[in-house]
């Protein structure tokens, strides 16, 4: 491609200056007072893709927010790619954890970050990394090197589990049409050490209820006769990992792929600094299921995890109480051919059994979705794997991710085509917690990768 490397230099300050604006606005899905702040933003994305170049933009409404669509369609023979992203953040508490506002965004010089690395809420996941296909658009566009059709397809519900989303793919088969996803909503390993996301985890995420007695009760003179629903809540929940850290549930690994020993080998060839990892962390030791590596705990392993536990008095002070009600919200990360759906219902009836008799238990499930591996001998593997060399001078590590973007295999099944993840995040950008960030190196990377990629993939896909 001409002047790639001259069009981001000599735009580099206006395409920070545009994320910026768009981080400004709180675009938090889970929490419903963000409404207008949401719906402010499918507008700022419609027209950021009007400007880049787009023939047509729509903002195309659902049971949920709208989900925005572009395209530019150059030539119906050429192959179409269809770009995934979402404009939806995490909320952003807790906020006294932010060394500065999660929506006033500035930019910080870090020790993985020497060119500095845009602080906010949304900065990486997915605001950050969905703009860099806003501008890889422009700068293809206002150069005239667009070599294929390009769909957008930005929705607003990714942080919440994608169900409006769902809806619209299942309705839109034809609108959606394309020859590859692509996606920019991961990570990869370092930024002198490039990486191509191979794989993401499937999710099932539950909240639990147990009730005991018909209301709070003095802890003295009730204390001992009646259960104790948080006791017993945390007793069940310690009761679903053995001395193994492996899963008690019945049937949970039946479905689980094992990895053969060549597979884990090459696995664990990927450059990982164990000492890095502790350090960074604050830990003097990882934790576990035995006999798994870490990255293969983070990856290739199903887990389930406590993300939020609550009952009781936790005021100020001390109050002498039995709740009447517990709560927890778990997630269980999944591998793919494990299906979200089983294991949910396994999860249910196995916490339903454990229960004593002198409490009530409540299983809701949330939202969930299957994992995903990609193949890596096709062309658009190949084509991001050439972009990658190109723009890094180095070949990308395909890696499985531990994280769960579930629409990816809606997507296979509904549109019948593949997804390439190209993430440029990296983990230490602390996307959910405070203080995300997101590398202007790591930026200016992907704006500088996403054209080699549709070039090569036009390329690959006429031979
Ligand atoms: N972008 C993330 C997923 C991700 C991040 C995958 C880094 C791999 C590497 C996405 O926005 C996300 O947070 N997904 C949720 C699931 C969703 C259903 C709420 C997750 O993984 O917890
Ligand atoms: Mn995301
Ligand atoms: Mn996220």
């Amino acid at each position: 491609m001409n002047n790639l490397k001259s069009y981001i230099k000599n735009n580099k300050t206006r395409f920070i200056d545009e994320l910026i604006e768009l981080l400004k606005i709180p675009s938090i899905s889970a929490d419903a007072s963000y409404k207008n702040d949401v719906l402010k933003t499918a507008d700022a994305v419609k027209e950021a893709l009007n400007k880049a170049g787009c023939d047509k933009v729509e903002i195309c409404e659902t049971p949920g927010y709208p989900i925005v669509y572009g395209e530019k369609i150059i030539d119906p023979k050429l192959p179409t790619i269809l770009v995934y992203g979402h404009y939806d953040v995490q909320p952003a508490d807790p906020l006294e954890l932010w060394d500065s506002p999660p929506f006033e965004p500035i930019i910080k010089k870090t020790e993985i970050h020497p060119e500095g690395a845009i602080f906010a809420r949304g900065a990486c996941d997915d605001k950050g990394q969905m703009y860099m296909h806003v501008k890889a658009l422009e700068f293809m566009t206002s150069t005239n090197q667009l070599p294929c059709n390009v769909k957008f397809m930005i929705e607003g519900e990714e942080e919440v589990g994608s169900e409006s989303l769902g809806w619209f793919v299942k309705r839109n088969h034809e609108k959606l049409a394309n020859n590859i996803i692509l996606i920019s909503d991961t990570g990869m390993i370092a930024n002198d050490i490039p990486s191509i996301t191979t794989g993401l985890r499937g999710l099932s995420y539950v909240e639990v209820e147990v009730t005991g007695p018909n209301r709070d009760l003095h802890s003295g003179l009730y204390g001992g006769a009646v259960a104790n629903p948080i006791n017993i809540l945390t007793k069940m929940i310690a009761s679903l990992h053995d001395e193994n850290n492996h899963i008690t549930i019945p049937g949970f690994y039946d479905k689980v792929e094992e990895l053969s020993s060549d597979e884990r080998a090459e696995m664990a060839k990927a450059p990982f600094s164990l000492d890095a990892y502790k350090k960074a962390l604050d830990i003097d030791e990882v934790y576990g299921e035995k006999g798994y590596t870490t990255n293969e705990r983070n990856s290739i392993r199903p887990t389930l995890d406590v993300n939020g536990i609550w009952g009781g008095y936790t005021g100020e002070g001390a109050k002498t109480v039995i709740a009447s009600q517990a709560f927890a919200k778990i997630s269980m990360r999944l591998v793919p051919n494990q299906d979200w759906k089983e294991i949910t219902d396994l999860f249910k009836t196995h916490f339903e059994s454990i229960a004593p008799k002198s409490v009530k238990v409540k299983v809701t499930p949330h939202h969930g979705g299957q994992g995903y591996v990609t193949p890596i001998d096709t062309i658009g593997y190949k084509a991001a794997s050439k972009a990658y060399q190109d723009t890094f001078g180095k070949t990308p590590i395909p890696q499985r991710s531990g994280g769960s973007i579930p629409i990816v295999s809606l997507f296979e099944d509904e549109l019948k085509s593949k997804t390439i993840l190209m993430g440029f995040g990296l983990n230490s950008d602390a996307i959910h917690s405070p203080n995300e960030h997101f590398g202007i190196f790591n930026y200016l990377k992907g704006i500088e990768t996403i054209p080699l990629f549709y070039n090569y993939f036009t390329e690959l896909s006429k031979q």
